[in-house]
């Protein structure tokens, strides 16, 4: 046992979630620097047919770690796009979960989906076998911005996708979207949010395209063949969504996430943001339990290797001390609807609050910070503001 495990028994009765990492994908997307493999980059040693029993290997060794584990209240299939596997195989290992920890009555279970990996079979198989809740990465309606992204699906057949879905019995769904794309026009984008919501969905994800380092987009960018928009074009288009979003009554309970009610929040995703205690499945999946973070090996192949040798695959951790939770917390909270909690910050970070809330970023309610709009625009500048005083 190490360190880690030693401490990891008394998870007592915090929040605990179980994240599912599927490094899986058909093509990789320019701009996505997420742990995925295409068929042709998967190399030797791990295959998509032996991933589910890989995982389930690691589940059995978490069960074991955490015997005194609460049941799990939220499951998070990611990647990677965890509908590249068969559905039998998805709900091979949330029974595992099931078996190993038991599931609250309650419990959220979430699949990431492409619109072109999923057929009304392979969804009826997902719902029925205990999914709840499905994500979709619709990302734009538009095919030209849709080109850029090298996204594979049509357009024309998200509607489909998600009729099947509703089908199906999934009544927690979820758009995902992504703003910001070179060449991508207002029209375009209004054209995007638009289409999203006709799909009626209860919740929608918008994040703005992050040029991730090392990617072939990044190349693109660098050398001049695709022109990233300036940030007043990018702020417009969060100004945009936020009120069609908020006209068609699906208001922000984060930055980028906006919900019917409640109910239709991501509970996997406020898990995190509120810190709680989750134990990450697959290759170069993070996990947090008690202040400890932990991360595994990252290639496919190395976590077969160890895990089929009876090893953790676990690749280097670190325990979390007072001045980084309270940092995190900050960075966090901001972020939410339900804001920054006052009474947790040191005095000096304190002191930064009138100036935020003179700048017209954030009112102050119930002794919380929350964001305006002008102050969800420029969050880390306030963030920033916050953890330097802090
Ligand atoms: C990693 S994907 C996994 C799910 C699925 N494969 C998909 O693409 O929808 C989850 C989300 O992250 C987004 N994403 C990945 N790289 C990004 C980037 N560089 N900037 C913004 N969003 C990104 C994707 O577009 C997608 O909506
Ligand atoms: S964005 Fe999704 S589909 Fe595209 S490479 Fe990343 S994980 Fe795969």
């Amino acid at each position: 046992m190490n360190s880690t495990e030693g401490s990891l028994s008394q998870s007592g009765e915090r929040a605990f979630g179980i994240y599912v990492h599927v490094p899986f994908c058909s093509v990789r997307c320019g701009y996505c620097d997420f742990n995925t493999y295409t068929a042709d980059e998967l190399g030797e040693g791990a295959t998509r047919a032996s991933y589910a029993d890989t995982a389930i290997l690691e589940i059995e060794q978490a069960g074991r770690s955490l015997p005194d584990a609460p049941p799990v209240q939220t499951v998070f299939f990611g990647g990677g796009t965890p509908t590249q596997l068969p559905s039998d195989d998805l709900v091979r290992v949330l029974h595992r979960v099931r078996r190993t920890f038991g599931l609250a009555e309650d419990v959220e279970v979430t699949t990431e989906a492409n619109p072109d990996s999923v057929t009304p079979e392979s969804l009826a198989t997902l719902r029925e076998g205990g999914f709840t809740r499905i994500s979709f990465g619709v990302q734009s309606a538009v095919p030209h911005v849709l080109a850029t992204l090298d996204r594979t699906h049509d357009p024309a057949g998200v509607p489909q996708a998600v009729r099947w879905a509703r089908e199906a019995g999934f009544e927690q769904l979820s758009v995902d979207l992504i703003y910001g794309t070179p060449g991508e026009s207002m029209t375009d984008w209004r054209a995007s949010v638009e289409q999203a919501i006709a799909l009626e969905p209860d919740h929608i994800s918008a994040y703005a395209l992050i040029v991730e380092d090392g990617t072939a987009f990044a190349r693109k960018v660098r050398r001049g063949e695709v022109l990233m928009p300036d940030d007043d074009e990018t702020a417009d288009k969060y100004v945009l969504a936020d009120e069609l979003f908020s006209g068609a009554g699906l208001d922000w309970y984060e930055l980028s996430n906006w919900a019917r009610d409640e109910a239709a929040q991501c509970r996997h995703n406020v898990l995190y943001w509120r810190s709680a205690d989750w134990w990450g499945i697959g290759p170069g999946a993070h996990s947090h339990v008690n202040g400890e973070r932990w991360w595994n090996v990252k290639h496919p192949a190395a976590y077969a290797q160890r895990l089929t040798a009876g090893e953790s695959p676990r690749h280097d951790g670190e325990t979390i001390d007072a001045a980084t939770a309270r940092v995190e917390q900050i960075m966090l909270e901001t972020r939410l609807r339900s804001g920054l909690r006052l009474d947790s910050l040191g005095t000096t970070a304190r002191a930064a609050v009138p100036g935020v809330v003179a700048r017209g970023l954030a009112d102050v309610a119930d002794d919380r910070l929350v964001l305006t709009r002008s102050g969800r625009l420029l969050a880390d500048a306030v963030v920033r503001d916050l953890v330097e005083q802090g």
